[in-house]
């Protein structure tokens, strides 16, 4: 276990903002951050982050904690792997008590720290061999220059060269104490079936290496230098726990601080195209690099613009690339323009053509949105045929219902009235046909999610529905009140803790009904010393992750609660100098709720012919003076303060 020292330490340092940042497009909204939710789908922001707590929340899907429940929501890891990670990128040594650990976790661990190992030494050795060897010297810096690289792109892309000789890398690393279990499972040697002995993966090839999106080595391509006719052109290491194919952007890591600077980033289909763009200043540029553009690789763009413009080669598989790439990328929820190619070139060959300079004139000036893409790329030498011309429109409105916010698809709407000139009725009568598609699959998936919840839970019970009847907001808006101003004094002698806590123990008609809060409560009554209030940390960075997203939630809610909340007129506000009165407020709120539940309730059993009506009267007749005596408690309460 991770000591209690260790983590408060830690979530002092790997502050929220930062560690969010990495994942979310985070925009500041005063003392806050703001951004889509990186947990689901959305398009305008509720997920926000509270620098000051150190906790994020968002108000769509719930989930909510600190840094460490963050790294554990997000990569999907535990508490232990979360603090872990955060610990090494913040250079922080954790305490760990009794290592009881020694399971499955570690053990991944442990054999991704080897894999590490192994593709930090490779990166040296090839670098090495480029800068250092007879053959690198002679032949690979040769065509890195030839190819027009300067000798800073050369360093700062850490290029490489695996020389010819067919077991050069194996025969040093093993001299060096690297086990063949771990070069084998990167994948940079392989075993012969034959005799059992090793050999290179990349052999006389130049190295491109991998780099993850904190910017460790994954993994290697390696390019032929020669013709392509016999050895294909790239050779890449093979998928292991640390790289994963359909996750992996080429360039991420060196483009993301322009792409989050310039709200865009260029996609392109190779690892020349970027080198060459980066060299020539246009730093946003990543590369899909060879897959076909995946859902996983979209997400990683997403975590920094909205804003993407493919620029694939100037050919057939290009063009059908990104074809492919816009109805993807669009339904990914991003913005999509395209630079077309002239025909023959790529990003690498036609930027060096035209120099920076002229390059990025070009770009500026042929970027277009991706409806005028398609469409003249659909209508190309069809002698305005009607037949292919409503094809086309009808492929472009396809696209076009991918589109999940309305006004965005309006706008694109004009742009393909304008340009196919046609009605915008059609249009929308032919987008209203896609739509409800898209939304018959979506109705269908959100249907099958539901059969497969109800198959899972086991009939409800009478006590759980009226539970239910609560408002869960009401329950939390005291606990807020409580975390928030425990510690201030309430009255002589009695800090605001000790008169909540005090009145909800004592009171039998007042009791929380919701599990989460119960469970809250009953941890603070477990912790509770009258004299010393909790401080928030306790709450923030508890060991509990229930407690730290619980904390989360109820310090990021806005100045209302609800609109349950609202039409109670129940106002929750920021002001500290309130909180004398909305803690009145709220207590005296929730209690007549519950004695307004029990009234309705009551009332239900004149229905029932086994209950005397007499006793049912009775105890309305109860419930209703203490309601009275509610009335005149929120009076009496109000005036002495
Ligand atoms: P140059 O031709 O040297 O400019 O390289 P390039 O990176 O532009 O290559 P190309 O345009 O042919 O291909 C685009 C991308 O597809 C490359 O960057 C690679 O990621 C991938 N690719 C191309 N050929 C191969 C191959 O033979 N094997 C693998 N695994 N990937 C390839
Ligand atoms: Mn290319």
């Amino acid at each position: 276990m991770i000591s209690p020292n260790s983590v408060d330490h830690l979530l002092q340092v790997a502050v929220i903002e930062d560690v969010v940042g990495d994942y979310v497009k985070l925009k500041r909204a005063g003392s806050r951050y703001k951004g889509n939710c990186p947990f689901h789908d959305e398009k305008t922001p509720s997920f926000v982050v509270t620098p000051n707590m150190g906790i994020y929340k968002c108000f769509g899907c719930q989930k909510g904690g600190n840094s460490i429940q963050f790294m554990m929501d997000i990569d999907n890891l535990t508490f232990t792997e979360a603090a872990r990670q955060l610990a090494k990128r913040y250079g922080i040594d954790l305490v760990e008590t009794n290592s009881e650990n020694k399971d499955a976790e570690m053990q991944s661990q442990r054999e991704k720290e080897n894999l590490q190992a192994a593709n930090d030494f490779a990166l040296e050795f090839f670098q090495e061999q480029l800068h250092r060897s007879e053959e690198g010297k002679t032949v690979a810096m040769p065509y890195f220059r030839e190819r027009g690289y300067t000798p800073e792109t050369i360093k700062y892309w850490n290029l490489g060269f695996s020389p010819s000789g067919w077991d050069d890398f194996y025969q040093k690393a093993k001299k060096l104490g690297y086990s063949e279990e771990f070069l084998l499972s990167a994948g940079l040697i392989k075993q012969r079936d034959k005799d059992g002995s090793y050999y290179d993966l990349f052999r006389n090839r130049v190295i491109f290496p991998l780099l993850g999106v904190t910017g460790k080595v994954v993994g290697f391509a390696g390019r032929i230098m020669g013709k392509v006719d016999k050895a294909p052109k790239y050779v890449n290491s093979p998928e292991t726990l640390l790289y994963k194919k359909s996750d992996f952007l080429f360039a991420l890591f060196q483009a993301k601080g322009t792409i989050r600077k310039e709200d865009k980033a260029y996609l392109m289909e190779g690892y020349t195209d970027v080198m060459t763009l980066h060299q020539s200043g246009i730093t946003n540029a990543v590369a899909s690099s060879g897959t076909a553009l995946t859902p996983g690789q979209i997400k990683l763009i997403k975590r920094f613009t909205d804003n993407t413009t493919i620029i694939y080669d100037g050919d057939t598989a290009g063009m059908k690339a990104s074809m492919r790439g816009i109805n993807l990328l669009l339904e990914g929820g991003l913005n999509v323009r395209v630079v077309p190619m002239p025909e023959g070139e790529d990003p690498d060959s036609y930027c060096k053509k035209l120099g920076p300079e002229g390059f990025k004139s070009y770009l500026d000036q042929n970027e277009q949105n991706f409806i005028t893409f398609k469409a003249k790329l659909l209508l190309e030498g069809t002698q305005n045929d009607p037949l292919k011309k409503s094809d086309a429109i009808r492929d472009i409105i396809e696209s076009v219902s991918l589109i999940g916010d309305p006004l965005k698809r309006d706008v694109l709407i004009k742009e393909l009235e304008h340009i196919f000139d046609i009605s915008s009725d059609l249009i929308y009568t032919e987008l209203g046909k896609e739509l409800r598609k898209v939304q018959q699959n979506e109705q269908k998936q959100l249907l099958d999610e539901v059969t497969q919840i109800i198959n899972h839970i086991q009939p409800e019970n009478e006590v759980i529905r009226t539970a239910q009847l609560t408002d869960i907001y009401q329950e939390k808006a005291l606990l807020r009140l409580l975390l928030l101003y425990g510690g201030k004094p309430f009255s002589e002698g009695k800090n605001v803790a000790d008169f909540i806590l005090d009145e909800y123990s004592k009171e039998e008609l007042f009791q929380f009904k919701h599990e989460e809060t119960k469970y809250i409560i009953k941890h603070i009554l477990d912790h509770y010393d009258s004299r010393n209030w909790l401080p928030l940390e306790f709450f923030t960075r508890s060991l509990d992750s229930k407690i730290v997203s619980f904390a989360a939630d109820i310090f990021s809610e806005d100045n209302k609660l609800s609109t349950a909340f609202e039409s109670n007129l129940i106002y929750v506000k920021q002001q500290e100098d309130n909180f004398m009165q909305e803690i009145i407020d709220v207590f005296l709120h929730l209690r007549r709720t519950k004695i307004e539940e029990l009234i309705i309730e009551e009332q239900k059993k004149f229905n029932d012919p086994e209950e005397n009506p007499e006793d049912i009267l009775e105890f309305i007749v109860y419930l209703n003076t203490k309601k009275l005596e509610l009335a005149k408690q929120i009076g009496a309460v109000v005036t002495r303060y």
